[in-house]
């Protein structure tokens, strides 16, 4: 089964989104394992939940950051966010009318995994040099 995994290429140079990113990439694989083996519905409705909420929480302590940071990406961030939130609740959607069918598993890994690593990866760590130039 597709895992990802954080690496230090993902570092943004602040400890607690680091960790946040962490925690929403463990929970995105343990979606992904619970969709794939096909779990009881409650299982995957409070993963569901959790992350939900806890991306909610992630995107506006980074969005602050970001604003803190004066960073260049501060806006394009929050607008790939907000994509994010509304991918998030048409996937949640989807749930909620069919279950774990074939097509929301695959809509885990390309739409939320890969979409969250890339982001990570192309957006989030940009605030790396912002930080670093505070510092110095
Ligand atoms: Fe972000
Ligand atoms: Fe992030």
């Amino acid at each position: 089964m597709p895992t990802i995994s954080w690496d230090p290429s993902m570092t943004t140079g602040v400890d607690s989104l680091d960790n946040q990113h962490k925690q929403l990439i463990a929970w995105l694989n343990d979606l992904l394992s619970a969709m794939s083996v096909g779990r009881g519905r409650g299982e995957v409705e409070s993963l569901l939940d959790k992350l939900g909420g806890y991306a909610v929480m992630h995107f506006g302590h980074e969005e602050d950051c970001m604003a803190r940071y004066n960073c260049p990406v501060a806006a394009l961030n929050a607008a790939q966010h907000k994509d994010f939130v509304a991918t998030f609740s048409s996937f949640r959607e989807e749930f909620d009318r069919d279950g774990a069918t074939a097509h929301l598993v695959v809509r885990v890994e390309s739409e939320l995994m890969r979409w969250l690593a890339g982001h990570i990866k192309r957006t989030d760590t940009q605030l790396a040099p912002c930080v670093r130039d505070r510092a110095s």
